[in-house]
């Protein structure tokens, strides 16, 4: 999950990282009102920020500068419905502004293919790093972190050394930072944590005037505390519901809704999706459903609801292999669904079995001769039939 820059922040307030004042707003008056309460602080300068998941939104147009309260309320309604990079601005930051005397660049990320950590840093920040890694490497100091030993103050003064600060007094400043921000993303189980710029101000503090986070998924279950950060105005209402059930959910943009179980054959069950549909109307793929390994009639039902409530949806293909839920438990899970979803259900459900129990499993199907449901033994037959379905639909 990544952050907006002022959830970033505010993890990085509460791990001790220097940050300024600010508060966010949806509203030229919200605007308005934060702007007063931080003047009313000592603020004298002011800026107001776009807060979307995307970078360059200095360049874009969307980070200025206001003195008064009035000037914040203009700048957030010339910011506010804004388009950066596709993102489209909800939510401004006002924040206190900061006299700036340098820019510099700090990240620290995960290198998979090193299996370590990777810690970047430069003198030059405030710029687009990936220009600046392309033109001048010299310039851009990494240094690689053991996951074991951590990112120690020795390191951090390798790692500031390296990056071109000779300053002592702003060396001792920007180590100290680089500690707290190795503890955000430790504790936070970060794979991602990048401040572009970490600045000197003319009053000589060390400041994270902006902030990139990205937590790890899989980590979610040790952080109940980030449920809080879900942008759910973001999230798909389909995919909320989905996730909320114990589902893997994805919405693509076709016409057929997948179910399946065990990520592997689903993404096997778009791609020969994709292929069938080439020959009916090019009728595509309209989803990724992962059942998950225990396919009973409740997750059925509601993998089959989340699918077939996406008015795309034409037409629905269930592929399953059964395991240790086998065949049999499946397409009972199938025909129960079904009741349960009752007679306001209207898609065409074209089922592939096989594995454990098979013969069993189609008998059931068989037996139930409900008027939705068509059983195909292979699994590119069953594509064939449910995109020419689709098409008819
Ligand atoms: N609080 C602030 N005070 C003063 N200048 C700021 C402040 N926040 C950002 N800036 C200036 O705006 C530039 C762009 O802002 P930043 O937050 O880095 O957004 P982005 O990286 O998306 O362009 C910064 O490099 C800095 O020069
Ligand atoms: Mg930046």
């Amino acid at each position: 999950m990544d952050l907006y820059e002022y959830q970033a922040r505010e993890l990085f307030r509460s791990h001790g990282v220097p940050v300024l004042a600010g508060q966010t707003a949806t509203t030229p008056e919200e605007a308005f009102q934060a702007a007063t309460t931080l003047l009313g602080q000592g603020a004298d300068l002011l800026v107001v920020k776009a807060q979307v998941k995307t970078g360059g939104r200095g360049k874009a147009g969307g980070v200025k500068l206001a003195r008064t309260a009035e000037e914040a309320r203009e700048k957030a309604e010339a910011i506010l419905g804004m388009d950066i990079k596709g993102h489209t601005v909800h939510t401004v930051l006002i924040s206190e502004g900061a006299d700036i005397a340098q820019e510099f660049y700090f990240s620290i990320l995960l290198d998979r293919a090193n299996r370590q950590y990777l810690a970047m840093c430069s003198v030059e920040g405030g710029v687009d790093i990936e220009t600046l890694a392309k033109e001048r490497p010299e310039a851009l100091a990494k240094v690689g972190i053991d996951p074991i030993e951590g990112l120690t103050e020795s390191v951090a003064r390798t790692i500031v050394s390296q990056a071109g600060f000779n300053d002592e007094t702003v060396v001792h400043g920007v180590v100290e930072v680089i500690g707290r921000l190795w503890e955000v993303f430790t504790e936070e189980d970060a794979t991602l944590v990048e401040v572009n710029p970490l600045v000197l101000a003319d009053d000589g503090r060390i400041l994270a005037l902006d902030g990139k986070v990205s937590l790890d998924d899989n980590a979610r279950f040790r952080h109940p505390e980030h449920d809080a950060l879900v942008d759910n105005k973001a999230t798909d209402e389909r995919e909320a519901r989905a996730r909320a059930a114990g589902l893997n959910y994805v919405r693509l943009e076709g016409e057929v809704g997948v179910l399946g179980n065990g990520a592997g054959l689903v993404m096997s069950t778009l791609d020969v999706v994709e292929g069938a549909g080439h020959r009916h109307g090019n009728m595509r793929p309209a989803n990724f459903l992962d059942l998950g390994g225990g396919s009973s009639a409740q997750v059925m039902a509601t993998g089959l609801e989340v699918v077939a409530d996406d008015p795309q949806v034409r037409a629905i293909f269930v592929n399953v292999f059964g395991g240790i839920t086998s065949c049999d438990t499946v397409a009972e899970g199938i025909v129960t669904a079904l009741s349960k979803l009752g007679p306001d259900f209207n898609k065409q459900i074209v089922v592939r079995l096989d594995g454990n129990n098979v013969e069993r499993g189609r008998e059931i199907l068989q037996a139930a001769n409900h008027p939705l449901v068509t059983v195909v033994e292979t699994m590119d037959g069953a594509a064939d039939v449910v995109t020419a379905i689709a098409q008819e639909a």
